[in-house]
């Protein structure tokens, strides 16, 4: 018999026919007041969850008891409580490397488009502003030749370092759980403890996993220690930042600006304080939105998922606790 798969992200039609040769296939648009309502309906007797940025907690997974694998279509996974699901015996798998390259791009634009005032000075054009050559006023700040500071030293932090180095002759600092020779080696990069990393670099970078450890890294105390002329620039979860203490730095400008592709709450309330800066730069969590990438991770989250469901050890596991759980209660 066909196992049975809720999916809550639309899928490429080639990809969706190929799930549903294998399994039976339910969507479900989790959007909405109803959304979850409608996930509850959907869960009873599900083998497989197929989706992305949906908390899945204890009241929904005890509708759903044969489950076996959640199948994220990211690289993060701090919507997941990961003890919990290994608790369970459900495997959670995620889609890394495949948006390494794009994530990495993102992190470049918003560096340039905060330096260069991209935003900023393509607004004053449209709005008719542009009457006269432009002054120091709308000057922004050179981004070649200067230091990258990358929080951070994973797959996205290592692309990121590539780019600055090679692309853009910059200085490469880092801060990350310990030190990378290998990334030492290939980009002339220096670890350094955080502290260090705020005082010298230029661009703050953030790029590390959510986590206890990560949740409120940068606060008041951190932006306090950054260059005034420094720019902030995060890729990697709302709430690595103490966004309260970011609006009260942006406020008393002891920053120059930042980039912020993420933040506490998503979407971002048009009445956020950060909206009111010129001087930053908010896109819509658009790390890996690219055709290409998204379809490169919906590619990989079917083939985590139809492994886990095969009894195979999924390519991109994240729990191998619950793999070690599945492969016991295989040989039982
Ligand atoms: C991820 O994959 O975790 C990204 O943040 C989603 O775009």
């Amino acid at each position: 018999m066909k196992k049975r798969i809720v999916l809550y992200k639309r899928l490429p039609e080639a990809l969706l026919a190929r799930l549903q040769q294998q399994a039976e296939v339910t969507w479900v648009d989790t959007t909405g007041t109803d959304g979850l309502a409608r996930l509850r309906d959907a869960l009873p007797g599900a083998h497989g969850l197929l989706g992305a940025s949906l908390r899945l907690d204890s009241s929904l997974l005890d509708l759903a008891p044969q489950l076996q694998v959640v199948s994220s279509v990211s690289v993060g996974v701090d919507n997941y409580d990961i003890a919990e699901l290994t608790r369970r015996g459900v495997m959670l798998t995620n889609t890394p490397d495949v948006l390494t390259e794009t994530t990495a791009d993102t992190g470049f634009a918003l560096i340039l488009a905060s330096a260069r005032r991209v935003v900023e000075l393509a607004g004053w054009v449209r709005d008719g502003h542009w009457q006269a050559n432009l002054g120091p006023a709308h000057f922004g700040t050179d981004v070649h030749g200067k230091t990258l500071g990358i929080v951070g030293m994973g797959r996205i932090g290592e692309a990121l370092a590539r780019r600055g180095a090679a692309g853009f002759g910059m200085r490469v600092l880092y801060h990350s759980s310990r030190p990378k020779p290998e990334v030492d080696a290939r980009y002339g990069a220096r670890y350094c403890d955080l502290d260090a990393l705020l005082r010298e670099a230029d661009f703050v970078c953030l790029t590390v996993p959510l986590s206890a450890s990560t949740e409120g890294l940068i606060g008041a105390r951190e932006l306090a220690l950054m260059k005034p002329e420094a720019i902030l620039i995060n890729i990697a979860r709302g709430r690595v930042v103490d966004e309260p203490a970011l609006i009260e730095a942006l406020r008393e400008k002891r920053i120059r600006a930042a980039g912020l592709d993420v933040f506490v709450q998503e979407p971002l309330s048009t009445a956020s304080p950060l909206l009111q800066f010129d001087n930053v730069v908010a896109t819509p969590h658009i790390g890996s939105a690219t055709h290409e990438t998204r379809e490169a991770m919906a590619r990989c989250a079917v083939e985590n998922l139809l492994s886990a469901l095969a009894g195979e050890r999924p390519m991109n596991l994240v729990n191998e606790g619950a793999w070690k759980a599945v492969t016991g209660a295989y040989k039982a």
